[in-house]
């Protein structure tokens, strides 16, 4: 593998091929401006509550426990309702009138294959195939985005597999089978670039737990450069773009890191969210807005393609499983180890119970962030639809006047000053 790819590289390094590198997209010349389709092919509790709920079984608070505590007919015929109908044809159609010119769907490595043990149920990849068909349809780019890979990159239920701690850095198994997957997917979709032009090769490794991660992670980031800009398994380069997150480092972590000549067709992505943490969700709505406006000096300084591509206009974590099913929130002191801020009635569930002052934060909180991560190369909001969490919800957002129809359309261009 090691081989394979330094080859590659020494290719690309001495030949003119990156001279006639085109993106499916002039990124860099314009804005990326998405939202990602969550909780649809990768469940989250907190997207859709009620498919645990119904469940009635309160071990089940991921993908992973969903198949493994179920009966495989009862969890197959669950996950088929909700891959017909979460996301269709006409969300797509909404998503592309509201102005927006990508979707990042995120995707299990399951969907691809399940290994020993493991109780993943399969089904997903024809709606990923679909909805890149729709995209093309409508004029929309997508992003296909890995969110969980074998062994959990970061513990999370987002990943398929919540856990106390990742394991997919601890085993060259579990990495040799990332790369794999990442190989099949560039080669799903090379040629497909206008309509694929980024694959993300790994969503929110948790870099934060130091080298263990981060130095497997940085010769996955490599190997994956690769299999991406590399699709036909030659020395052909292709023009997909790899979009690599930055695993919770500081943007200056990755200075320097697969930038030119030796490498092109790079884009590093970062998440910035503003709940997460007692601090956070202890801040003013003036405070939020602040923070969102001072991430432009750094979000404007990157020597790659750097998009936000994940981020929100929520200031609260009271969306119910937000945290994880049977975990409380910060927001209101029900999370362990947190202070009482404030109760949750009238934070989050649906937007008619939200007051119109409410309302206007949202809108402006919104805009402030657009503009400020337009100072990079753009972003996509987390994320289109949610049960009973509308401040989480673009289609929610465009419904009740906090995002408008057309996303240059600002009602408070000066927020940021
Ligand atoms: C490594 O991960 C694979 C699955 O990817 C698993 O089958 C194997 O048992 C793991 N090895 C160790 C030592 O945990
Ligand atoms: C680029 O590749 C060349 C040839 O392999 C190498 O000598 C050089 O150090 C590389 N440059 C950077 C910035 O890594």
């Amino acid at each position: 593998m090691y081989f394979v790819h330094t080859t590659l590289l020494a290719l690309a390094a001495v030949l003119p091929a990156a001279l006639s590198f085109t993106p499916g997209f002039p990124y860099g010349t314009q804005k990326v401006r998405g939202v990602n389709l969550g909780g649809w092919l990768v469940l989250e509790p907190w997207i859709t509550p009620s498919i645990f709920d119904n469940t009635g079984d309160s071990s089940i608070v991921d993908e992973w426990t969903f198949c493994q505590y179920q009966d495989y007919n009862t969890a197959l015929g669950v996950l088929q309702n909700h891959w017909n109908t979460w996301i269709t044809e006409s969300d797509i159609a909404a998503i592309a009138a509201a102005g927006l010119n990508h979707i990042r769907i995120p995707i299990g490595y399951w969907a691809f294959e399940v290994g020993p043990g493991e109780p993943y149920i399969q089904g997903q990849l024809p709606y990923l195939q679909n909805a890149v068909q729709w995209a093309s349809t409508y004029g929309l780019h997508v992003i296909v985005d890995l969110h969980g890979a074998p062994g959990s990159q970061n513990g999370y239920d987002n990943s398929g597999h919540r856990m106390s701690y990742p394991t997919w850095q601890s085993n060259q198994t579990n990495i040799q089978r990332t790369d794999d997957i990442i190989k099949t997917i560039a080669s799903m979709f090379a040629g497909q670039e206008n309509v694929v032009p980024i694959i993300a090769p790994l969503n929110e490794p948790a870099g934060y737990i130091g080298s263990s991660m981060m130095d497997p992670l940085q010769q996955y980031y490599l190997d994956s450069y690769g299999n991406i800009r590399y699709p036909y398994r030659t020395s052909q380069q292709g023009n997909t773009v790899e979009m690599i997150h930055d695993a919770f480092q500081p943007l200056s972590y990755w200075n320097g890191w697969e930038t030119p000549p030796n490498f092109s067709g790079v884009m590093m992505d970062t998440h910035i969210y503003q709940v997460f943490s007692d601090a956070d969700v202890e801040m003013t709505e003036q405070q939020h807005i602040s923070a969102a406006c001072q991430t432009q000096s750094t979000l404007s300084n990157f020597d790659l393609w750097l998009a936000v591509g994940e981020w929100s206009p929520a200031i609260t974590d009271c969306a119910t499983y937000l945290n994880g099913r049977g975990i409380g929130a910060r927001y209101d002191g029900t999370y362990p180890g947190s202070t009482y801020v404030g109760s949750c009635n009238g934070w989050t569930g649906s937007a008619s119970t939200f007051s119109s002052s409410y309302k206007t934060f949202l809108r402006q909180f919104w805009e402030a962030q657009v503009i400020s991560y337009e100072k990079a190369d753009g972003w996509l909001m987390w994320t289109w639809k949610a049960e009973n969490a509308d401040e989480w919800s673009y289609q929610a957002g465009l419904a009740n006047g906090w995002i408008p129809q057309d996303p240059t359309n600002l009602e408070y261009p000066t927020i940021c000053g």
